[in-house]
């Protein structure tokens, strides 16, 4: 019941179907079943409500309920490990103790592979797993499919109702016809373009995907690094333009500190790990991976630029979360510019409208923290934005001149109104030296 197993049950049952959460975490199931979400997302909350009262949702930490249903979606965590790839010891565990009820159930089960996995698990480790434990065999009593999950925290139920694709990995037709006709009842006459193939294919389209829009906004980022280069030029405009172009397409062109999330880093090393297994390397990934670390140092850079010495400087910096509306600060490029900031010497002061909890366990007292953004531009020497919250976005440039110290301010989002800043010490990245 993370962020995918909750998104996917909670659509499930607001569709009719009745469904199971199950997880090992008592504390977190008994939240479901009071219809809260344990976790920040746009909508989860009424949806799980709905679905409870409804009885259509329910959640527990009992595995043998599952002998009572047709079809499982595996969607636990794959984190990294320290080379970069998966770690799948929740994949193992929860395959095996689904293998051990299914022993016991009469009839055809379905078994769902929604965890990001590399090409070769479905059909590899969960296979063996599932049909050791279970002592069946995949394609007779039981089916076996992968069926990778493309949501975005923040539009992650609008992203399960409406997505752009739904791709099926199977062997057996039997498995990629039952799972197609849950999505058909789930869809009706609004099935979205179905992709059947293959396990390994399935799951290589997860990686395919977060790679080439990470790659994305390395790429928008490094045009915004030559842009800052060259008077009279802003990435903006670069990016609206290019963005016209259907080839290319306009989203994901956003210049900024870096991308953050717990998918993209986490993906692009387990893509690299597991091509460098095979005797590839791919340059083009490793490039994007180090494109983005630099970005934060670039941001860092550009607080030099206005500062000199950043040593006991007081910086605020404004945002935490990894993008707007989420309490979530995995691989966010806050921690990085703030790592960075550290290393400069300088005193930092953060605020957030929702990740401070979460910032706090992570970086505990080595920053300030800031109840709100005033506070934070409270006598600082400069301010850095990283998050493109509407509160940030709101500030006034006499908020910045108020409160700071010296009004030196890092647009690393791109979000001020820069004519409202021409008097001041403002910075927008991607921004060309004024021709003036
Ligand atoms: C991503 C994928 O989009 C999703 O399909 C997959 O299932 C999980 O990973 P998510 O991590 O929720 O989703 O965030 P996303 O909205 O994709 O943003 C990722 C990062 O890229 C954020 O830090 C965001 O700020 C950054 N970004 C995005 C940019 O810097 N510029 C852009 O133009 C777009």
């Amino acid at each position: 019941m993370g962020y995918v197993g909750l998104c996917t049950a909670a659509t499930l049952a607001s569709r009719g179907i009745r469904t199971i959460g199950i997880d090992i975490d008592q504390a977190r199931v008994e939240q479901i079943r009071k219809g809260k979400a344990p976790l920040h997302e746009p909508h989860l909350d009424t949806m799980l409500k709905n679905g409870v009262k409804k009885k259509l949702l329910d959640a527990t930490s009992e595995i043998s309920v599952v002998a009572g249903t047709d079809t499982t979606f595996l969607t636990v965590g794959t984190p990294s490990q320290q080379d970069g790839s998966i770690d799948l010891s929740y994949i193992k565990n929860a395959t095996e103790d689904l293998g051990n009820v299914l022993r016991e159930k009469r009839g055809y089960h379905l078994v769902v592979v929604k965890s990001t996995v590399v090409p070769g698990t479905t059909n590899g480790t969960v296979r063996r797993f599932l049909e050791q434990s279970s002592r069946k065999t995949v394609g007779e009593e039981l089916g076996l499919c992968a069926n990778p999950e493309f949501l975005k925290e923040g539009t992650a139920i609008n992203d399960a109702l409406h997505p752009d694709k739904i791709v099926i990995g199977s062997n057996d037709k039997k498995s990629a016809h039952e799972l197609t006709r849950l999505y058909r009842r789930f869809y009706g006459s609004k099935l979205p373009p179905l992709i059947l193939t293959t396990p390994e294919a399935a799951e290589l389209v997860k990686y395919a995907s977060n790679a080439f829009l990470a790659t994305k906004v390395s790429f928008i980022n490094t045009i915004a690094n030559i842009a800052e280069q060259i008077p009279g030029v802003d990435v903006g405009t670069i990016a609206e333009a290019i963005g016209l172009d259907p080839r290319i397409g306009s989203l994901f062109l956003k210049a900024g500190p870096g991308y953050g999330g717990s998918c993209f880093h986490k993906d692009l090393q387990a893509l690299i790990n597991y091509s460098q297994n095979r005797n590839y390397d791919p340059v083009l990934f490793r490039a994007t991976e180090e494109t983005n670390e630099q970005q934060a140092v670039r941001v860092v850079g550009i607080a030099e630029k206005l500062l000199g010495s950043l040593s006991s400087k007081r910086i605020a910096v404004l945002g935490l979360a990894f993008k707007k509306d989420t309490d979530d600060i995995r691989e966010a490029a806050s921690i990085r510019v703030i790592n960075q900031l550290k290393k400069k010497g300088a005193r930092v002061v953060a605020y957030d409208p929702m990740a401070i909890p979460n910032t706090k366990k992570t970086l505990s007292d080595q920053i300030d923290y800031a109840e709100n953004a005033y506070s934070a531009l409270k006598g600082a020497d400069c301010a850095i934005i990283v998050t493109e919250w509407d509160q940030i976005r709101k500030l006034k440039s006499e908020d910045f001149r108020t409160y700071m110290k010296t009004p030196n301010i890092v647009d690393a989002r791109r979000i001020l109104d820069p004519q409202q800043y021409t008097q001041m010490n403002y910075i927008a990245i991607g921004t060309g030296p004024s021709r003036a």
